[in-house]
Formats: structure tokens, sequence, C-alpha cells
């Protein structure tokens, strides 16, 4: 079964605490949390801070995903806050390789995202050092935007790529009911959803929706 990340990009930002407790009484597998820089991508969310503050009203892993230039200079920052999985841009880590090892060597889940325009076989030889790979399904820095749907081949080719690896596939961007069920068609494990999980009153009914 396929598991589900709220991102709380989408959620009401005045009441994030609140927000949070509710996704997890809904049935979330984990929250993912989009940090933006305003460079990397043109968009700037939230920092360290944020994610240490919203750490005690949940028991969720908390999914980090970063979206900056240089990201191996903060990601002690997210370890300190209580991240659970940190990601980073394969378009934006210099030395991939390093990078990795450290998010591993401080005992956090090491993952890899890569842009709609990114291949998969720029991870061939970190495959043996990563947890997760998050496959943008949109052009990061903005929720609410259409699923492009040349990532579900990317999808289907990572999977065999991994073999027997434990490796999860993530799906990040224009998660709807139909395209989730595409997404797990194709090999997903996670997907991460802001505006599908977040619009109406009943996340519990659209978390069920996407599974
Ligand atoms: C986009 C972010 C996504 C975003 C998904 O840059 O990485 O996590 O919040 O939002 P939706 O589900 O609205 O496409
Ligand atoms: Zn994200």
């Amino acid at each position: 079964m396929v598991l589900i990340a709220p991102s709380i990009l989408a959620a009401d930002l005045a009441n994030l605490k609140s927000e949070v407790e509710a996704v997890t009484a809904a049935g979330a597998d984990m929250l993912h949390l989009d940090i933006m820089d305003g460079h990397y991508v043109p968009n700037l969310t939230f920092g360290p801070g944020l994610v240490k503050t919203l750490r005690p009203y949940t028991r969720l892993p908390f999914d980090v995903h970063l979206m900056v230039t240089e990201p191996e200079v903060m990601v002690p920052w997210f370890v300190d806050a209580g991240a659970d999985i940190i990601t980073v841009h394969y378009e934006a880590a210099v030395h991939l390789d390093r990078t990795l090892a450290e998010i591993r060597n401080a005992g956090k889940k090491a993952g890899v995202s890569l842009n709609p325009a990114t291949p998969e076989n720029v991870l061939e030889y970190v495959l043996d050092k990563l947890d997760l790979i998050l496959v943008m399904s949109v052009n990061p820095g903005f929720g609410g935007q259409s699923f492009i749907p040349s990532q579900l081949e990317k999808i289907q080719r990572i999977k065999s790529m991994i073999g027997s690896r434990n490796i999860q596939i993530e799906v990040d961007g224009g998660i709807n009911p139909m395209t989730a069920a595409e997404c797990a068609a194709a090999g997903a494990d996670i997907l991460v959803a802001g505006t599908s999980v977040f619009s109406g009153g009943d996340y519990r009914k659209n978390i069920e929706a996407l599974r």
C-alpha cells in the first residue's frame, strides 16, 4: 500500500499546530516539510526553527525536502530540528556522495530529489548510499501545479534501476486521486500531497481517496 505524506505548504499556515494534529489524526503516514530558500527555487518557506517547533505535536516521521542551494550547509540544522528523512536535490548538491554520507552518519535516512528534466541514471553510482528517491512531478517551488505525465516513465525506470535495494520511491507535485493511482501503478511507495489533502475540511477522506 502506498504511503501518504501531506505537505504542510498547503495547510493553514496561521494554524499549523492544529493542522499537523488534524492530518496526523486523519491517517497521514509522514509529514512532508518543503524548505525553500528563494535561490534554488523562486519561493521562500520556513526553516529549522519551525520544524523544531512542530516536532512535539505529532509522532509522524518528518520528511524534510530541501529545495535550497548548498544543501550540505543546512543538513545539520535539520538533523538538530528533528528530521527523520533529509532529501537534497541532485541538481543542487555539488558533492552528492559526501552529503548523502553526512545525512546517514547523522542517523537519518538520505534522499535525493530529481527535477522533471533530470534523468534517473545520474544516481547510478550512489544507489548504495541512499534510502529514498524523490521524483519531482512538477517544477519545484509552488504547490497547486499540474502533474507532468512524463515522470511516470521515470518512476518505472527508477523502479527497475533500484532492483532489490531497499530504496523507497517518493513522488511530489500534482498528486490527486487520479495521478496517485498512476504513480502507484508505476512503482511509487510514497506520495506527497499538499492541495489534495488540505482542501475542504475532511482530511481523512482526502487521504483515503489518494490511497
Ligand atoms: C513543490 C513542493 C511540493 C508541493 C506539492 O515544490 O515540493 O511538496 O507542496 O503541492 P501539491 O500537492 O499542491 O502539488
Ligand atoms: Zn516537496
